[in-house]
């Protein structure tokens, strides 16, 4: 069992859920640039954050993680992973709010956990997935120096319309490349 832990970046920090926490994703999910490629209800109700941030408290740390991104204490997002402890690897994903978007902190807080989940972790792949349209989210992929290693063509659902989705994957070799100075 993995302890829930606190990770701190230059601008942000990353702290586990609280059921206090509501509000936030409460607030950011109504905002249709937030649900846009996401397969949230709508409208997103107040049962539904409550919903989203008890698993997130719920998270079972040794098959996954959820952290609270706050920025000068406010939350502003969300970053989370689900592990698979026999394949030694890892799924990230991540929502911010809209208010905050553009100025990098989602590559910030998703390198953070990219880095703990290689270093701390020891996993040897860590991956994400998204709609191939969403070009916010696979640019922080890119930004955190993984590799696109599928589309899946008209993968799901969403709101009726059938999309594509892209896989990305980093592999320890090639983040510790990228990452010098980290522990060998
Ligand atoms: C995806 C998301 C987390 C990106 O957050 P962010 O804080 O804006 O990301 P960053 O500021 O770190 O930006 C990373 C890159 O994405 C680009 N980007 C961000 N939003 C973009 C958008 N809407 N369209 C195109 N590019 C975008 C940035 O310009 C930057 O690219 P660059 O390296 O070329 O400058 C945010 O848009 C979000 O929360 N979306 C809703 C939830 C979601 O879709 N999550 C992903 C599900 S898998």
């Amino acid at each position: 069992m993995t302890d829930p832990i606190i990770l701190s970046t230059a601008r942000l920090v990353l702290r586990p859920w609280q059921m206090s926490d509501i509000d936030a994703p409460f607030e950011w999910a109504q905002d249709e640039r937030f649900t846009r490629f996401l397969p949230l209800p709508r409208p997103y109700e107040r049962g539904h954050a409550e919903e989203f941030t008890e698993s997130r408290v719920g998270t079972d740390w040794s098959i996954g993680a959820a952290f609270a991104v706050t920025l000068e204490g406010a939350l502003v997002g969300d970053v989370n992973a689900r592990i698979e402890p026999v394949h030694r690897r890892a799924e990230v994903g991540y929502g911010f709010r809209p208010a905050v978007w553009g100025s990098g902190y989602a590559t910030e807080a998703a390198g953070a956990v990219v880095g703990w989940l290689f270093e701390a972790l020891g996993m040897e792949k860590v991956i994400a997935r998204t709609d191939a349209a969403n070009q916010g989210s696979w640019r922080v992929m890119e930004r955190l120096g993984m590799e696109r290693e599928a589309l899946h063509r008209s993968h799901r659902v969403l709101r009726g319309e059938r999309r594509d989705e892209v896989v990305y994957g980093l592999v320890r070799r090639d983040w510790l490349r990228e990452s010098p100075g980290v522990n060998r």
